[in-house]
């Protein structure tokens, strides 16, 4: 395979789609329009839904382009050799007009003619879906894969788990898939190797989704009225896999900001395991920061929403900054070469630079102000852990006094093998907010500023699922983390073993007695020792004798909380678990979501 540049393969796949009919149209920004139930646009497909669910879309019923994505829940791990938190998404897609033949055939031709990628037929494999009670199995993608000359062995079947995309939210167009892989030269793992395995004998490079139904509400599909195609194709990761690299980091998307950073500092990128993850922090985190400050819809780094994405990016660049000993300003040196690569193929980059480069400079100049003295302070904070945990107030303190994100307390303390009390420091925070809203808006009081009914709905249903658990499994379950986001609850408890099918079983049945029975969710202050003695169980240690609020759900129910909560269990719908999984030692998670009511 000859080596490829991320601005041919853009351009390649772009005009192949248009020789095939498609309209090439614009990214779309990478702040949704009209959807809060996402931060950021996560797919090409995303600012499409409107037309996948049926409006006439201006261009036609062929369309292509790169779309700008960011992918903010695995920003903890970038630093490895694969991750990013933005990427440019190459895709193509059929509004009810062509379907399986032509995608795949395309797809084809695409990856195989000397014209175009020129892969050697015998390095690429596929999986299409295996088949379930909601879709059946896609013989017919087989079929067209065999008609092109696929082996029978470079040919998986594979269950929803891996063949299935979408929806986006709880809630929209989604379908099977047959997705595109690359075959390594690293041995399979063994004989039962699949592209499902993560050994890194396939590589996916590639996912045509086959957009057939509408999931609804209560989880059921409903066949779409129109089928779509929806395709997605990661441009960075292409690039690295095409042409070999062991790293995103190693293509040419990163070398002219690897070199600003190695001009800014003088160490260099492979110095050391410590400074070259330094360095992909730095490029990955500028990158994005620069998306999204550099986007029509641009936004500020603050405190809530999007902005606080980028407070964290920016504010965690500029903290292994301080370990490469990079210059004051740095940041926007970083930006400068961002947007002169993208600009030709982004111009609202350029257009919007000085925003860009003036932002950064106010924000690294806030955070590097007190990053020192903070520093400085988490050390004396980090020595005196107790438990190997560092307490919520003065986890607060650091987010409050020195502007470091939650986050990146939680990083700097898991360097050092300590943890944070994070639910403690969400109640100092909600503290802090309520005395800083007092006398607002009404809806202020119970802590729910920032807070979806979406969020207080799933916040409810963790509550139900923590006391089912303890119903089922005894008391010796107790809550270790909970994370929602817009689409699901997540709740780490302690136990230790796997949960059965049937104990799952019986926990969902509770959960959706406990929203049948339609009580009030009922919220009282007392103090700690009061609560406990009522029989509540408390997530955290009140230390400084203050009252606190309870939340009480007929008998199912009592819990020591902050909110937010729904009034009634009615409104949580029904409960549904999708997953049982090990957390960590003698800690099991759970990710379940609800419908509306
Ligand atoms: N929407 C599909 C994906 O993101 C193509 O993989």
């Amino acid at each position: 395979m000859n080596q490829i540049t991320s601005a041919e393969l853009r351009e390649k796949f772009l005009s192949f789609m248009e020789s095939k009919g498609h309209h090439r149209i614009a990214s779309a920004s990478v702040i949704p329009e009209n959807d809060p139930t996402v931060l950021f646009t996560t797919a090409g497909m995303h600012p499409l839904v409107p037309y996948l669910m049926g409006t006439p879309h201006p261009a036609g019923t062929r369309l292509t382009d790169v779309q700008k994505c960011i992918r903010t829940g695995d920003i903890d791990d970038v630093g490895d050799s694969s991750h990013l938190t933005f990427f440019e998404m190459l895709g193509n897609w059929s509004l009810g007009d062509y379907f399986k033949k032509e995608a795949i055939t395309w797809s084809w031709e695409f990856l195989t003619s000397p014209e175009y990628l020129g892969i050697d037929r015998d390095r690429l494999a596929f999986s299409v879906f295996a088949g379930d009670d909601d879709c059946p199995r896609d013989e017919e993608s087989h079929n067209l894969w065999k008609s092109m000359g696929v082996r029978d062995d470079h040919l998986f079947y594979l269950p929803k788990e891996n063949n299935w995309w979408g929806p986006a939210g709880l809630t929209g167009p989604c379908g099977s898939d047959t997705e595109m892989f690359i075959i390594t030269d690293k041995p399979a793992c063994g004989p039962d190797c699949s592209p499902a395995c993560s050994c890194g004998h396939y590589l996916e490079i590639w996912n045509d989704v086959f957009m057939a139904y509408n999931k609804q509400k209560d989880g059921s599909f409903q066949p779409l009225a129109k089928k779509n195609v929806d395709t997605g194709m990661g441009l960075e990761r292409t690039v690295c896999v095409l042409n070999g690299k062991q790293s995103v980091y190693e293509t040419d998307a990163f070398t002219g900001i690897l070199n600003r950073i190695h001009e800014l500092c003088g160490l260099n990128y492979g110095d050391s395991e410590e400074t070259t993850r330094a360095f992909r922090i730095i490029a990955d985190h500028m990158r994005t920061s620069t998306f999204i400050l550099g986007d029509d819809r641009g936004v500020s780094p603050s405190n809530t929403d999007q902005g606080y994405i980028l407070r964290r990016l920016i504010r965690r660049a500029v903290r292994y900054g301080m370990q490469l000993n990079m210059p004051e300003g740095f940041t926007s040196e970083i930006a400068r070469v961002i947007i002169d690569q993208y600009r030709g193929v982004y111009p609202e980059l350029e257009r919007n630079s000085a925003f860009v480069l003036e932002q950064l400079k106010l924000e690294e100049a806030r955070f590097a102000r007190t990053l020192r003295q903070g520093t400085r302070e988490f050390d004396k904070v980090a020595s005196r852990a107790e438990n190997g945990m560092i307490d919520g107030l003065n986890a607060f303190h650091l987010y409050d006094t020195f502007g470091f994100p939650i986050e990146m307390t939680m990083e700097l303390a898991r360097e050092r093998g300590l943890t944070v009390d994070t639910q403690s420091f969400q109640e100092h925070f909600r503290k802090h907010q309520e005395l800083s809203h007092q006398g607002a808006d009404q809806k202020f009081k119970g802590g729910l500023a920032d807070q979806t009914v979406e969020t207080a709905r799933l916040h409810t249903a963790t509550h139900l699922l923590h006391a089912a658990l303890r119903k089922v499994l005894g008391d010796e379950v107790a809550q270790k983390g909970s994370n929602i986001t817009a689409e699901r609850l997540r709740f780490d408890f302690s136990f230790g073993r796997k949960v059965t099918k049937e104990e799952l079983a019986e926990v969902e049945k509770l959960v959706n007695e406990a929203i049948a029975a339609d009580v009030p969710v009922v919220c009282e202050e007392m103090t700690v020792p009061e609560a406990k003695a009522r029989g509540a169980i408390g997530l955290f240690e009140s230390k400084y004798g203050e009252r606190v609020r309870t939340y009480k759900m007929g008998d199912f129910s009592f819990e020591i909380c902050g909110g937010p909560h729904a009034e009634h269990t009615g409104e949580l719908g029904s409960f549904r678990i999708q997953k049982e999984e090990s957390s960590s030692a003698g800690v099991r998670r759970i990710k379940a979501v609800i419908s509306g009511s």
